[in-house]
C-alpha cells in the first residue's frame, strides 16, 4: 500500500474517532446554564411568530389528484359513500386554489376554473347521486378532460392526467360496508 494513502486512512480514521468522541459528550464544553431546557427546546421549534405558511397551486393539486384517484376507485367498488366524499373534497379543494389564487401567471385561474370543471362536477354529482357506473365513468373523462384543458392554457400542458390504472392506497379498502 502506497504511504500517502495510509496516512490519508489514518488521519481520515482518527478524525472520525474524534468526531465519535465529540458526540459522546455533546455538552462537554456548554455550562448547563446555556442548555435549553425542554420547553425552550418545544419554544424554538415554533415557526416564527407572524409567519404564516400558504401551500402552493402544485401541492393542491397534488392532493387533488389524491382524491381524483380514489374518486375512481370508490366508483369501481360502486362504494358511492365514498365516491361522494372524495369528489366533495375535490370540490372543496379546487375552491380553496380559487380563493388563495385568482390569478396564475396573471390569468385568470380562478375564472378558468369555474369555466371547465362546473359542468364535468355537476354530472359526476348526478351520477354518484343515481350510483350509476356508466354514467360515472362518461362523467370521469369528462372531468379529466377539463384538467388537461386548464393545464394546457396555463402553460403546464406536460402535466396530463388521465383514469388511473392502479390503486396505490393499499391501505385503505374501499370495499362497500355491509349495512
Ligand atoms: C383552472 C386550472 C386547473 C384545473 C382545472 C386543474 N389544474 Fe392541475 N394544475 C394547474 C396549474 C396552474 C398547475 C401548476 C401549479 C404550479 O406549478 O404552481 C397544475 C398542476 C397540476 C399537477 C402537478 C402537480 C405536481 O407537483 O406534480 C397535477 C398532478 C394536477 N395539476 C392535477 C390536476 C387534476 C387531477 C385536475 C382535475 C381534477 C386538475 N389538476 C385541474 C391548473 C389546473
Amino acid at each position: 500500500m502506497h504511504l500517502r494513502l495510509l496516512a490519508a486512512a489514518f488521519i481520515a480514521a482518527a478524525f472520525c474517532a474524534s468526531v465519535v468522541m465529540a458526540q459522546d459528550k455533546p455538552d462537554a464544553k456548554m455550562p448547563d446554564a446555556a442548555k435549553p431546557t425542554a420547553s425552550e427546546q418545544q419554544a424554538n421549534d415554533k415557526p416564527e411568530p407572524g409567519k404564516t405558511y400558504v401551500p402552493g397551486i402544485e401541492q393542491f393539486m397534488n392532493v387533488i389528484q389524491t382524491e381524483h384517484t380514489k374518486l375512481w376507485f370508490a366508483a369501481q367498488a360502486k362504494n358511492w359513500d365514498l365516491a361522494a366524499y372524495n369528489l366533495g373534497e375535490i370540490k372543496e379543494l379546487l375552491g380553496d386554489v380559487q380563493d388563495l389564487y385568482p390569478k396564475f401567471k396573471s390569468l385568470p385561474f380562478a375564472d378558468m376554473t369555474d369555466a371547465v370543471v362546473t359542468g364535468p362536477i355537476g354530472e359526476l354529482e348526478k351520477a354518484v347521486d343515481a350510483k350509476d357506473g356508466k354514467k360515472f365513468a362518461a362523467a370521469y373523462d369528462n372531468l379529466v378532460t377539463a384538467c388537461n384543458g386548464c393545464h394546457e392554457g396555463t402553460q403546464m400542458g406536460f402535466v396530463v392526467i388521465q383514469r388511473p390504472t392502479v390503486n396505490q392506497f393499499s391501505n385503505q379498502n374501499f370495499a362497500r360496508k355491509k349495512k
